[in-house]
């Protein structure tokens, strides 16, 4: 489906581009043009961005390790 009629990008554009990394409709406006003719798509551009951003993984790690190579000798 398109979301930028003026532009052609369509909604499976704009979560590739999301897989990807693109986090605003700034960053891919610069790549495919959306929202940056009329603006009528931008609401719709950054829902689906927002909404299409990868999980992310909670890092974790064992603060006395980091500790242990902070101490002096
Ligand atoms: S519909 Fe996207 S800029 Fe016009």
């Amino acid at each position: 489906m398109y979301i930028c009629v003026c532009n052609a990008v369509t909604e499976r554009q704009i979560r590739a581009l999301a897989e990807q990394g693109v986090r605003t409709v700034d960053e891919m406006g610069l790549i495919n043009g959306c929202s940056t003719t009329c603006g009528g798509c931008l609401e719709d551009a950054e829902q689906i961005l927002k909404t299409s951003q990868p999980t992310r993984k909670k890092l974790s790690f064992d603060v006395s390790v980091v500790n242990g190579i902070n101490q002096p000798a």
